[in-house]
């Protein structure tokens, strides 16, 4: 069997220098490693995992395997690995079958690269991995004890999969767990998604109309970090009750086809396809940029935007120009694909550091409980929930207060009202 495929064996010196940086940064991962190597609660278990091939993703793949689990990775995008990272990994013996700029082909043998190590446990981001091996690899699937889902649009798929009988497995909506999307949604995509955007661009901020398609915890740090660079926000969504949030928390909201004609800069950030479209491309200003947040490639049309071009140039590694029928031109950043891993380097690895120790976490977990669970998406438990908050706080040298005995009884009585 094929040990591992990377870009470039000679970058792993520079890949490790990178995980050192990102394991400085996630004191709770550290933490969590420190229990495994000694519990080795993972021994002879086989992780199979498809994730953004990052340096925080390679802290978590370190855990794991001092935890005694055997690791086969694939990139969750064709865009987002780091491939100096991804060296590093492979010289530290984990199956790495990623690289920067894959192809769909590639991108999917990689997937089955994964698969043909007849993992014990998946771990998704997106459910590429979850949902190739349900339809293309039932044998295997059904020895699968339990997966865990790292990202909205992921468990939104395997939720059907379950909905639709086919789900063969327990999986864990890591996503779900709050000191995941509170932060690492917010927080991490606000922060990643600006970056993505800079570094591509360089544009000046403030002043600009920045579009924000989509209100759900990533659409709201997004705006919030758009918002302190001095940029003027406008909301786009489709669910009443966000739109209602979008205007409370003091942006504009519109439709899409409004926004589209003052605009400067837009993202789409909702999950959904064809967020932006032919008839919304032709409203838009010259020289608007667009880009994405959202897992997949398909909230921009791109099929559409190249229909009414008639001339496409690459600016820079990031930025493709399209010239229109019309004369306008749009600035697509990332083809499409997820800008704060294609253009920058994902969400930081303090935010990380919450959001993979309950990966680690729930891995655990099914590997101790998967076999009695039933093929169903399952909440984070709540004790895992907690013990990454408390971690978390320990490592920033935060204390909080305790509920006194009179506090707890007065939380569990009906009696006691109006005095
Ligand atoms: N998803 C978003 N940011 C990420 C990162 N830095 N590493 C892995 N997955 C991510």
């Amino acid at each position: 069997m094929e040990d591992f495929k990377v870009k470039d064996t000679n970058l792993a010196s520079q890949g490790r220098l990178k995980i050192e940086w990102a394991e400085a940064h996630m004191p709770v991962l550290r933490e969590i490693r420190r229990i495994f190597e000694k519990e080795k609660p993972l021994e002879n278990c086989v992780v199979g995992a498809c994730l953004h091939v990052t340096k925080e993703t390679a802290v978590l793949m370190r855990t794991l395997k001092a935890g005694g689990a055997t690791i086969a990775l694939c990139a969750s995008n064709p865009l987002s690995t780091q491939d100096d990272v991804a060296a590093a990994l492979a010289e530290e013996g984990i199956h790495v079958f990623a690289w920067r700029g894959e192809n769909t082909d590639e991108y999917y043998e990689n997937i089955e690269k994964v698969i043909s190590y007849e993992p014990d446990i998946t771990l998704d981001d997106g459910a590429d991995l979850t949902v190739i091996l349900h339809k293309k690899w039932e044998r295997i699937a059904e020895k699968v004890i339990g997966g865990c889902e790292e990202t909205t649009t992921g468990v939104i798929r395997i939720r059907a999969l379950a909905r639709d009988g086919i789900l063969k497995y327990p999986v864990i909506a890591v996503n779900d767990a709050e000191t995941k999307w509170d932060f690492d949604n917010v927080y991490g995509t606000g922060q990643s998604t600006i970056d993505g955007i800079l570094r591509a661009t360089n544009i000046l901020l403030a002043g600009k109309k920045f579009v924000v398609a989509g209100y759900g915890h990533c659409g709201k740090g997004l705006a919030m970090r758009a918002r302190g660079m001095g940029a003027h926000v406008i909301v786009t969504e489709v669910d009443p009750i966000k739109a209602l949030k979008a205007v409370m928390d003091g942006y504009e909201v519109m439709p899409m086809k409004e926004a589209a004609k003052v605009g400067d800069i837009f993202v789409t950030v909702t999950g959904n396809k064809s967020v932006i479209r032919k008839e919304h491309m032709l409203l838009m200003k010259d020289g608007a940029i667009l880009a994405n947040a959202g897992h997949f490639n398909v909230e921009i049309d791109l099929k559409d935007l190249e229909e009414i071009s008639v001339r496409k140039r690459r600016i820079n590694p990031y930025v493709d120009e399209y010239t229109l029928k019309n004369g306008k031109r749009l600035y697509l950043l990332t083809e499409g694909r997820l800008v704060n891993l294609a253009a920058a380097e994902g969400h930081p690895s303090e935010v990380m550091d919450m959001s993979f120790s309950n990966q680690a976490l729930s891995v655990r977990y099914l590997v101790e409980h998967g076999k009695e669970m039933k093929p169903d998406v399952y909440k984070v438990p709540l004790e895992i929930d907690r013990m990454v908050a408390e971690l978390k706080l320990k490592c920033l040298g935060i204390e909080i207060d305790k509920l006194t005995p009179e506090q707890e009884e007065y939380l569990r009585s009906w009696e006691e009202g109006t005095i």
